[in-house]
């Protein structure tokens, strides 16, 4: 797991947008799964600028989205769907139907999850994988506690991740849906390259957990320790608990150019 302290969530957006940069430039059909939330926004709004430079192109990728509301109707605007594509996928050159959400319409959302894995399966696995990361250290909807080896499937959401969301709701944590479809822990610890976004002080028990805490269920997103390839990119603030920030950033720091994410 290589940890990545920057000065700033722009900063932390920057080499973010690297990643995926690096992953476009080196592949000819790319397949990313994408997160919602605020912590991704930055990394989407360097990478919509990136590509009105022309730098990046995401014309031959397909996108996933990690996880979905259940519940909320087909139009309505806080589906993750329309945020997805509000805030990303309709400002960069992203193929009509290239994007992949767990379908969370039909009463059998069983087979909608089971879907979902296979249209992964299809499409070779995920390359890259953005993620940010809940208070209580849940990675998609995967709510504590979450089965390290999951697939998709549905979970009931906390109250804390409910009153959190409820910023897009109006404020009012009861009209954020109580399920979410969800890559399971397993589904995402099978993506090639898994890159966790997290800034600011709210973040900073999760993240310390997460990342030098024991791997357990009650802590979803210490899965990643078992990931060969997990970034985790935290600004100052969401850092401030690590107890080992300065070998971190000596790592980085000393990080050989060829040993690029
Ligand atoms: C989003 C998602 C969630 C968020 C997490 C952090 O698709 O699955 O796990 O990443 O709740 O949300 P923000 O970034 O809004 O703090």
């Amino acid at each position: 797991m290589e940890i990545v302290i920057t000065g700033s969530a722009r900063e932390a957006a920057i080499i973010a947008a690297d990643a995926f940069e690096r992953l476009l430039w080196g592949t000819d059909r790319a397949v990313i799964g994408l997160a919602t939330g605020s912590s991704p926004l930055p990394t989407y709004h360097e990478l919509i600028e990136r590509h009105g430079n022309g730098r990046v192109s995401f014309a031959r990728t397909r996108v996933f989205l990690l996880d979905e509301y259940v519940g909320l109707g087909p139009e309505h605007p806080q589906l993750l769907r329309s945020f997805i594509e509000r805030e990303f996928i309709d400002q960069v050159d992203v193929p009509a139907n290239a994007l992949v959400v767990p379908q969370c319409g039909p009463a059998d959302l069983a087979s909608a999850a089971e879907t979902y894995e296979r249209r992964i399966a299809n499409a070779g696995g995920i390359d890259l994988q953005l993620l940010g990361i809940g208070r209580n250290g849940h990675i998609g909807f995967n709510e504590p506690p979450s089965s390290l080896v999951s697939r998709t499937r549905l979970k009931t959401l906390t109250t804390a991740t409910r009153q959190d969301n409820a910023r897009f709701f109006g404020n009012d944590p009861d009209m954020v849906p109580l399920h979410g479809i969800t890559q399971g822990i397993g589904t995402i610890l099978e993506a090639r390259h898994v890159v966790l976004v997290a800034t600011g002080e709210a973040k900073s028990e999760p993240i310390a957990k997460a990342v030098e805490g024991p791997v357990t269920a009650m802590m979803p997103a210490s899965a990643l320790q078992l990931h060969p390839h997990a970034t985790v990119i935290v600004d100052e603030a969401a850092g401030q608990q690590l107890r080992h920030a300065d070998y971190y950033r000596e790592i980085y720091r000393n990080k050989p150019v060829w040993q690029h994410f």
